[in-house]
């Protein structure tokens, strides 16, 4: 009897450890412990037995019960753990995000700077205005006030262009003053704008490329002075150098096209091979600006008794080379992806005067 309690417990605790899911675990208890299981059976077949037998017998099949009672339980845990750890390897979902790959393109140092100064302007209240660049000579000088055979007008080094208008010939315009032209003959006074725009002179060296960048200023009211001249553009120096401590000089000079004159330096410090802007002792010319001469007021149809302002004319690439350290000018133009990378600006850093203006 002994010897087959023990081969019983052996043979189950050997199916219900090979019992691969909960469901062969069950058909295991079942075929033991169940209504008609080998373990009932055993303990109906007690009443057989002797009575001497019987309790002795009794008590060894009541072990061997809890004892396939237990391993059941563990082996039913087991298998739960392995089948809730299966489901979640298969039920399993990648959230990561797939890397992004960092932008590649750069925004060209003169389009950022030209973005930043117009973001500076419109905060004073200036306006975007444009002009083509093909001109003609009454935008581009006459209405300028430059004086037929006037010497300045050979001193743009005028690219012309072989088509003509009215017998003139048409020109690549060489400021960007004649926007201040169109822009007054296009509407009623007050203005207030700025004009950024490509400009072209006959001329290149290491500070000068045939085609280059310059941005306007022109503001026109009934009381607009030099006062105002010279405050915003005090306040322009500061803000787009990112220093409010930069000295700023107001030097006479002339311009067919503004009386007063002036040329605006900036405090400067020149080095054996820098240039450091907003210390030392020297000065260097950033921008040209005057009152609105009372000729061209009236060259674009308006009573300089009623109106006046002021005008100011500045070299975007210029600036751009100050404020950014880049030596050469005619690197701007060259086109050269390693030179983007290291001087261009990433898309997403657009220039505002509330979150910097170039961080
Ligand atoms: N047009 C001038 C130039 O190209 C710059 C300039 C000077 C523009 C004075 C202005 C001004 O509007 O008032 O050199």
């Amino acid at each position: 009897m002994d010897a087959d309690i023990d081969r019983l417990r052996d043979e189950i605790l050997a199916s219900l450890a090979a019992a691969g899911d909960l469901a062969a675990l069950e058909a295991v208890r079942i075929s033991a412990l169940g209504r008609k299981g080998r373990v009932t059976e055993l303990t109906k077949s007690l009443g057989a037995l002797p009575p001497e037998q019987r309790r002795e017998v009794g008590q060894r099949v009541n072990v061997l019960k809890r004892e396939i009672e237990a391993a059941l339980a563990t082996r039913a845990a087991e298998l739960e753990a392995s089948a809730l750890e299966r489901r979640l390897a298969a039920e399993r979902i990648d959230i990561t995000l797939p890397a992004r790959e960092r932008p590649q393109g750069r925004i060209h140092p003169v389009s950022q700077v030209a973005e930043e100064i117009a973001a500076i302007f419109a905060d004073m209240g200036f306006a975007v205005a444009e002009g083509p660049d093909v001109e003609d000579d009454f935008h581009n000088f006459t209405a300028l006030n430059f004086p037929p055979e006037h010497p300045a007008r050979l001193m743009h080094d005028t690219f012309f262009l072989e088509a003509t208008q009215d017998g003139q010939p048409l020109l690549l315009r060489t400021h960007t003053s004649p926007v201040q032209i169109r822009h007054m003959m296009a509407g009623p006074p007050p203005y207030r704008v700025i004009a950024p725009g490509r400009t072209y002179r006959c001329d290149s060296d290491m500070t000068h490329t045939p085609m280059f960048h310059q941005v306007e200023g022109l503001m026109i009211g009934r009381d607009v002075h030099m006062g105002h001249l010279k405050g915003c553009l005090i306040d322009f120096v500061h803000a787009f150098f990112e220093r409010p401590d930069i000295k700023v000089r107001f030097r006479p000079s002339f311009f067919p096209f503004t009386e007063p004159s002036a040329e605006v330096d900036i405090g400067c410090r020149r080095g054996r091979d820098e240039l450091v802007v907003g210390e030392g002792a020297d000065w260097l010319e950033i921008l040209g600006c005057g009152m609105v001469h009372p000729n061209v007021i009236r060259a674009v149809g308006l009573d300089p008794e009623d109106w006046q302002g002021f005008a100011f004319g500045m070299g975007i690439d210029r600036v751009a080379m100050l404020k950014y350290g880049i030596p050469d000018l005619r690197t701007f133009f060259e086109a050269d992806l390693r030179w983007l990378r290291h001087y261009g600006f990433l898309p997403l850093d657009v220039p505002t005067t509330y979150a910097g203006l170039s961080r």
